[in-house]
């Protein structure tokens, strides 16, 4: 138990290190290309925000929400998506009285479900999202999705697809409602037991049931396409026109829907086209009422979020390996105890320069230092020994070649960095 993590999460172990920073380095490049901004709100924020935010009937509020009191009694939520929490800051902050659109990202943001564990599913994963504020125009959708490729093709994945889909706004999706409902109300027995419930508090979640009866049942049920209003039709048709002119193919699945209340006219998912069913890479849409529902001004909105674990499976599933920089350049070796001081010197000097310098610190012998220097690819090794100390230089042996040379002990640092 002691040395056992918690079912459902992870670590990042020192040597994955590289994969997640190569990844959040080209997030963060491709958001500030389009001229997001980098946004870190609390692990947890109070419960009623994800009630009202994220809605009551979703699966996450009703079953995966980490809950607790805390000492004050405040019933407090680790955050369960990143969304609700960003329109919270930009509320109690007044960032919607700046100067508008106000857009916003968050980077590897931990994110808690209790779901059943499962490969994809994890209690504890980490997003990257991005959330703009105050653009009504569908050009904000079609930025999110061109930006989300552009990282997705720049860490080389391929076989992607973006699902997009319409669920109108309040003032046509209730006309929807009424006729789905009707629709299911003749099927009722055919329904799964969460979808029976679904049926009157939120009947739109049963489009996107997994279980087969469910699936099979909604083939044949209306869509939504056929009710938008013309706002909602024509925010809805700009939207493909713009994905066509930048050349993004995309597919219309009316039964995409989202997991989360607070979706207005758009949603998409971006899935990997081979592999798991049901299991989207990313997730996203407008939510163009939470920010009044949350207390705010009327605001419009939309943003999307990614599953860094995600992304690193499907990395594997399609055997894209991330380079790893190399650990070291030159591996300080020591033979002597007047040596060792010079080394630990030289080491210091080597790092103030820019150089990746390690030395020994487990007394190892000097072959023993020399094996380390090998398996952790040092590129040269500077050696620092009684003879060489006597006659003022170092020896510097390049581990490809093994070509050695002798450095002058003074400006040593400089001189080996200026050869590297
Ligand atoms: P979501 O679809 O619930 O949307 O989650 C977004 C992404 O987070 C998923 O596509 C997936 O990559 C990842 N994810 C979700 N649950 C898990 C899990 N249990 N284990 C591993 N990865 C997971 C949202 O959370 C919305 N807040 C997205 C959004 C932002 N919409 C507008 N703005």
């Amino acid at each position: 138990m002691l040395t056992q993590a918690p079912k459902g999460t992870r670590d990042m172990l020192p040597q994955d290190a590289h994969i997640w920073q190569t990844i959040e380095g080209i997030m963060r490049r491709r958001a500030a290309l389009a001229g997001y901004r980098e946004v870190r709100t609390p692990v947890f924020e109070h419960t009623e925000l994800f009630l009202r935010g994220v809605g009551d009937t979703t699966d996450i509020v009703q079953k995966e929400m980490y809950t607790f009191k805390d000492k004050g009694d405040r019933s407090i939520t680790l955050k369960p998506e990143g969304t609700a929490g960003a329109v919270r800051a930009l509320i109690e902050n007044h960032l919607f009285a700046d100067t508008l659109p106000c857009k916003m990202y968050y980077l590897n943001t931990p994110v808690f479900r209790y779901e059943k564990p499962q490969a994809g599913r994890l209690r504890e994963h980490h997003q990257f999202g991005m959330e703009c504020f105050g653009g009504k125009s569908p050009v904000v959708e079609a930025e999110l999705i061109s930006t989300l490729l552009g990282i997705l093709g720049d860490l080389g994945l391929k076989g992607l697809s973006v699902n997009i889909n319409s669920i109108g706004c309040p003032n046509c999706r209730p006309k929807y409602h009424a006729a789905l409902k009707e629709y299911l109300s003749g099927h009722v027995n055919e329904l799964c037991e969460d979808c029976r419930e679904r049926l009157d508090r939120n009947p739109l979640r049963v489009l996107d049931c997994k279980v087969p009866t469910c699936k099979e049942l909604v083939k044949d049920a209306p869509s939504m396409l056929e009710y938008l209003c013309d706002d909602c039709r024509e925010h809805f048709d700009q939207l493909q026109k713009l994905l066509t002119a930048r050349d993004i193919p995309f597919q219309v699945d009316t039964h995409i829907v989202r997991g989360l209340d607070y979706y207005t006219k758009t949603v998409f998912e971006v899935m990997v086209t081979r592999g798991r069913e049901g299991l989207a890479l990313c997730g996203g849409g407008r939510y163009d009422g939470l920010v009044e529902q949350l207390g705010g001004p009327a605001t419009c909105a939309a943003g999307f979020g990614i599953g860094t674990e995600r992304i690193i499976m499907e990395l594997e599933n399609q055997g894209v390996v991330l380079p790893q920089p190399p650990l070291c350049d030159v591996y300080v070796a020591n033979l002597g105890e007047e040596a060792r001081e010079q080394s630990f010197l030289l080491c210091q000097q080597l790092r103030e320069a820019g150089v990746k310098a390690e030395e020994d610190v487990c007394g190892r012998s000097l072959k023993a230092q020399f094996k380390f220097a090998d398996k952790i690819a040092a590129r040269y090794i500077a050696l620092v020994g009684g003879d060489e100390l006597a006659r003022g230089v170092v020896k510097l042996r390049n581990l490809a070649t093994r070509e050695e040379t002798e450095i002058p002990c003074e400006n040593a640092a400089a001189s080996i960095a200026a050869l590297l």
